[in-house]
């Protein structure tokens, strides 16, 4: 769908490697160029035309995130720099003084390396417990959910979709339980966001962190999105200038409200205005649109994918666009390097959920990661190189 809406895919490029990040759309970069060339002041901080209409933009693009999640105010909406500031600022803003000693954190094996160490970090600093969910055949169940939770669980923070197996958890059904049981969640949407339509309130979750650069907009900008209430309660961990009213010599302050006490410094304003334009491109295409043509896709790429000799899929049955697969006698970063040659990327290695391997028994994959401009003839031509009867001769 829309490839020629995508610069890079008239460059005979086969794109498989949206996990790691999206394309762009020409008209993201365009509205990006447009900031840097025809308005580049800063935003809430001068009284003339151009920073005015930066800051129209800058707010129309927190009101457009609200709509996109369908957050009660746009105030719980926090820019922030990606999904790994968001969760370090949940979890060292918020939960360093909601936690305390022998409190437990309910985390997965399959957590990319940002919901993992900021808590391995923490648990250190107020002798806290990490445990992990057992997974049943890589994913996450409610039934195992139940059984994890224990008196002293406080907080369970978790990937909608994880990066390396693409299972879809099934947030909803968590996050109930888990609220009867006064167990807040954190849920990481890097990989789900940009593919499934997101409702945090039919969701009910607490906090929920993802990254524009994994949906068609900018790298270094990102979402924390919060409850009033538990935003209102969190700390800052960055200090300086917009996030406060008032400071005096003798260090009597005065800090802003949310979302301003959670932006201290200029941020990145073209990346907030240019994701502002990738929020609109998405809501024109349509969320169900996107995720519908994924799982069919997917569907499409697993039967190829069958046929290829020596090939262990590991997540075939998972719900995501991602599909994690390694080739009997080849080191998958190996094939990543071979199939490069073709100009086809994928991305091979640990994927950054570095102790997945405990489950997975392997510690490097293959991983090809879809978006609504893949297509089935990209898929048949991977499987044509994939297919080659000298496939390892040609490798090794
Ligand atoms: N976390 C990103 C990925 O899965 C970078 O590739």
């Amino acid at each position: 769908m829309n490839r020629e809406d995508f610069e890079l895919l008239k460059k005979n490029i086969i794109y498989f490697d949206n996990g790691a990040t999206s394309l762009k759309p020409k008209k993201v970069v365009d509205t990006i160029s447009d900031y840097y060339n025809n308005y580049s002041a800063n935003a809430h901080r001068g009284d003339y035309d151009l920073s005015l209409k930066v800051d129209t933009k800058f707010e129309e693009t927190r009101n457009l995130v609200k709509e996109f999640i369908n957050a009660k105010k746009a105030k719980e909406i926090i820019f922030t720099s990606g999904t790994t500031d968001s969760l370090n600022k949940i979890i060292f803003g918020y939960f360093k003084n909601y936690l305390k000693e022998n409190d437990e954190i309910l985390l997965t094996k399959s957590e990319h390396a940002s919901n993992i160490l900021p808590w391995f970090e923490l648990a250190e600093q107020l002798n806290l417990n990490i445990k992990y969910i057992p997974l049943d055949n890589l994913e996450v169940t409610l039934e195992n959910v139940k059984k994890a939770i224990t008196p002293y669980t406080k907080v369970i923070s978790i990937a909608h979709i994880t990066n390396v197996v693409g299972d879809v958890r099934p947030i909803k059904e968590i996050i109930k339980y888990a609220h009867e049981h006064n167990i807040l969640v954190i849920i990481d949407g890097a990989q789900s966001v940009a593919h499934h339509k997101t409702d945090v309130q039919d969701l009910d979750v607490d906090f929920l962190a993802f990254s524009a650069h994994k949906m068609l907009g900018p790298t270094g900008i990102g979402i924390l999105y919060g409850k009033e209430q538990l935003l209102n309660n969190i700390k800052p961990i960055i200090f300086g200038g917009g996030m406060n009213a008032s400071f005096q010599f003798d260090k009597t302050r005065i800090y802003n409200d949310i979302p301003s006490l959670l932006e201290a410094g200029t941020l990145n304003i073209a990346g907030v205005i240019g994701f502002g334009e990738s929020i609109k491109y998405l809501n024109n295409l349509g969320m169900d649109k996107i995720s519908e043509y994924e799982k069919s896709l997917k569907k499409y790429a697993i039967e190829q994918l069958k046929k290829v000799n020596d090939i262990i899929i590991y997540n075939e049955n998972s719900e995501s666009g991602i599909i994690t697969f390694n080739i009997k006698g080849i080191f998958s970063q190996d094939l990543a390097i071979y199939l490069n040659k073709y100009n086809i990327c994928i991305r091979a290695g640990n994927h950054c959920a570095k102790i997945l391997k405990d489950d997975l028994g392997i510690k490097n994959t293959c991983r090809i990661s879809l978006y609504f401009y893949n297509t089935k003839e990209e898929i048949d031509y991977l499987f044509e190189i994939l297919n080659n009867p000298n496939l390892k001769n040609e490798i090794i």
